[in-house]
């Protein structure tokens, strides 16, 4: 097994969560005379020309070992049913192989949701690199392509990544042959509103801020080194995902955002939209129900969705038209 596999394996064993809910700070208002059929309450949401049945996205989590491509199979069938959109974890991994390629070919499994492949910004330094990305998206009839930012999680981890130079010009220059829509997340310590402002400059569509409150990349990289006091510094830096939300709606209310980074519930989603979000994501809580197979993940979804059904309806709003940028509604 390669380095890059051993790594994804170790990886997939990570369960630490972060140790504040962020999103607790704010609370929703309450109608307590909805005009309101809580059944006939609208939920779905469109993202990249596919309705989804709510404004949620399951993020990226790698793949390319067998665990992981069994993880994907079952979550990308659960997403496909719940009716909800589906990032892969980074496909570095079998760029040019094409036996590890299959793995990501997902398309017939999520044909009535949009599918995302994952690809480390560093990575499209290498112009070869760039070449096989844009092949794998039209073999895999991919809808779009989430570049990944995580350089304090490459300077920690042993052997990273840690020359950024010439990244920015990378992905400009990958916006321009990608032919799907390109959008860039974080890995738990969020873009900041000027790193949007630039990423949204060169073409990029959509921003998953994938801050603080979650898993941070950063902090397990430090963990798995075995450097408790590297991790705990690392732990703390970034942004909070509610905070990054509200701050980049209020700078640019035009801008396709995703909320990231410790969303763990229905309410959160909702939170998210009133802050400024078009929809949410999460990735360990998705893993954690994954345990369960594709069920286990349905339930969840479901749950969710219910959960975000119920907020709305506290709120005394029939859909989610009102909701974005609507920071009347909490307090
Ligand atoms: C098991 C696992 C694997 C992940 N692999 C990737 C990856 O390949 N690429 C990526 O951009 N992010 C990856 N992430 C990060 C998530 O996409 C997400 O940004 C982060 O976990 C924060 O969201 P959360 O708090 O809901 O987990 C991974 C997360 C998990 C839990």
């Amino acid at each position: 097994m390669n380095d890059i596999l051993k790594r994804k394996k170790r990886h997939l064993q990570v369960t630490q969560n972060g140790d504040m809910d962020y999103f607790d700070q704010y609370k929703l208002r309450y109608n307590a005379l909805p005009e309101v059929d809580f059944e006939q309450i609208d939920l779905q949401t469109q993202f990249l020309d596919y309705q989804l049945a709510f404004p949620f996205l399951v993020s990226s989590m790698s793949g390319g070992v067998e665990q992981g491509n069994e993880l994907n199979l079952q979550i990308a069938e659960a997403c496909n049913e719940a009716r909800v959109a589906f990032a892969s974890g980074s496909i570095r991994v079998a760029l040019g192989d094409p036996d590890l390629l299959g793995a990501f070919d997902l398309k017939d499994k999520l044909a009535d949701v949009p599918y995302l492949i994952n690809i480390g910004a560093f990575q499209l330094k290498d112009k070869k690199i760039q070449k096989s990305l844009v092949s794998a998206i039209k073999e895999l009839r991919v809808d779009g392509v989430f570049i990944h930012l995580n350089p304090l999680q490459e300077v920690v981890q042993e052997d990273g990544d840690t020359d950024w130079r010439g990244v920015k010009s990378a992905i400009a220059d990958f916006v321009q042959v990608a032919s799907v829509p390109v959008f860039v997340k974080e890995v738990g310590h969020g873009l900041s509103t000027e790193v949007i402002e630039e990423l949204s400059e060169w073409g990029v569509v959509g921003f998953d801020v994938s801050g603080l409150g979650g898993l941070s990349w950063g902090h397990v990289e430090a963990d798995l080194q075995n450097e408790p006091e590297l991790a705990n510094v690392v732990r703390n830096i970034g942004y909070e995902t509610p905070w990054l939300v509200k701050e980049a709606y209020a700078t640019n209310a035009e801008w396709l955002l995703i909320a990231g980074g410790g969303v763990r519930s229905g309410i959160d989603i909702l939170k998210s939209m009133i802050l400024g979000a078009s929809m949410a994501t999460a990735a360990l809580p998705i893993k954690m129900a994954a345990a369960d197979g594709k069920e286990g993940v349905l339930k969840l979804l479901n749950h969710w969705k219910q959960q975000l059904q119920v907020g709305l309806f506290a709120l005394g709003q029939k859909d989610l038209s009102k909701v974005r940028g609507n920071s009347d509604l909490l307090f």
